[in-house]
């Protein structure tokens, strides 16, 4: 959606205006602004140390901005010199680490929510039942969360999140404690809860399929700023930088040189035809763009295969040594091998900006 930076828009579910935030003298966050529409999941996706967390915690209200404005479904809830404590910016939250209270049953700590708003009893029952219906714990309200498995305290820990309605939820890497196989399901399950009770929502994650498998957006972040933030799709299609294309690890990056529209990879020879600046560039030839074919203009030699359960990443070094890698339906003989370059999923990066590469490409030596 399109983001003032400006004006706490309205009609938000959560809208950051230009956060900045210094730990002592440090600053890591810088000029951040971001906003979500009601109903809308977005992922922070960053490296450790990035500042998912301090962004989160500044949304929460743990943390007070720097610089900055933040609002919450239409309300400023952050500005200088004033920030609304926790409790009373009502959020659902999911961390890493479950946090339930282990002295009160699931249905209690489920329940806790309502009881601060003081819904009435009954109410607050039918609610809790009906929220760890929803997250596959019907029965299971009597018994303590020490009693549960991982992937089920979890659960209760979303149904807390959620039987409040409330107008945004947090969430902080909420399935890095659980093993692989849980993360996946328990992710997939989260995505379509989310959609289905039409909640918003910011999650944040290192992990780029985890990112992709929840989020209607992805604000990719490095360094205390969010680089690129698109749909899923987009940024694989259509990633704004290098940094964004390696953090994505999208496929081969190579270093070469824009001359007369035509980028060129010294070591290799290979020349991409591109209507970008001249200068330095890199070339970004993601995987999905290329596949074997004895026909293709790029030329180079089988340098390792993995077969990967549904197919084989193969890699090809190029003349000079660098290195692409590209899916084949099976192991392809060992030596000499050519490939071909869809040129429209190809990128050129030039003079700070994303250009996509022309075709035809032209047959090297
Ligand atoms: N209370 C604090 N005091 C000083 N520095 C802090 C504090 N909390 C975080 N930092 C620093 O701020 C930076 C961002 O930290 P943050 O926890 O937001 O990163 P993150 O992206 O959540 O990383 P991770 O993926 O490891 O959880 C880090 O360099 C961290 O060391
Ligand atoms: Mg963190």
């Amino acid at each position: 959606m399109p983001a003032r930076t400006d004006q706490p828009d309205p009609e938000a579910a959560l809208h950051i205006l230009g956060i900045a935030h210094d730990f002592g003298s440090r600053r890591v966050l810088a000029e951040v602004s971001l906003a979500l529409a009601r109903g809308e999941v977005v992922a922070l996706l960053g490296a450790s140390g990035c500042g998912k967390t301090t962004l989160l915690r500044l949304v929460a209200g743990l943390l007070a901005p720097t610089a900055g404005r933040i609002a919450i479904a239409g309300r400023v809830v952050a500005a200088p010199g004033r920030s609304l404590p926790p409790e009373a910016r009502g959020l659902g939250m999911v961390f890493q680490d479950y946090a339930l209270w282990p002295h009160l049953s699931v249905a209690r700590n489920v329940a806790f929510p309502l009881e601060m708003r003081g819904v009435p009893r009954a109410e607050r029952e039918r609610r809790v039942a009906e929220a760890l219906e929803r997250v596959g714990l019907g029965g299971f309200g009597g018994r303590a969360p020490g009693t549960l498995s991982g992937g089920q305290q979890q659960r209760v820990a979303l149904a807390r999140a959620l039987v409040a309605r409330p107008p945004l939820i947090l969430f902080d890497e909420p399935l890095s404690n659980l093993d692989k196989e849980l993360r996946d399901s328990l992710a997939r399950d989260i995505a379509l809860l989310l959609r289905e009770e039409r909640l918003s929502a910011l999650y944040v994650t290192h992990d780029r399929a985890e990112a992709f498998a929840v989020a209607d957006r992805v604000a990719v972040m490095a360094g205390g700023r969010i680089l690129q933030d698109d749909a899923p799709e987009t940024l694989v299609a259509r990633p704004a930088s290098p940094e964004v294309a390696r953090f994505l690890d999208l496929g081969a990056l190579l270093p070469g040189e824009v001359r007369g529209r035509r980028f060129r990879h010294g070591p290799s020879g290979l020349s991409l035809p591109v209507a970008a600046p001249d200068g330095p560039a890199e070339a970004l030839l993601p995987r999905r763009a290329l596949r074997p074919d004895p026909a293709g203009p790029i030329a180079g030699e089988i340098a390792g295969q993995r077969f990967r359960g549904d197919d084989v990443l193969v890699s090809v070094r190029l003349a000079g040594g660098a290195l692409l890698s590209v899916a084949a339906p099976a192991r392809l003989p060992p030596g000499p091998v050519r490939l071909a370059l869809d040129p429209g999923a190809a990128t050129v990066f030039a003079g700070g900006a994303a250009h996509p590469v022309l075709s035809p490409i032209p047959e090297e030596a």
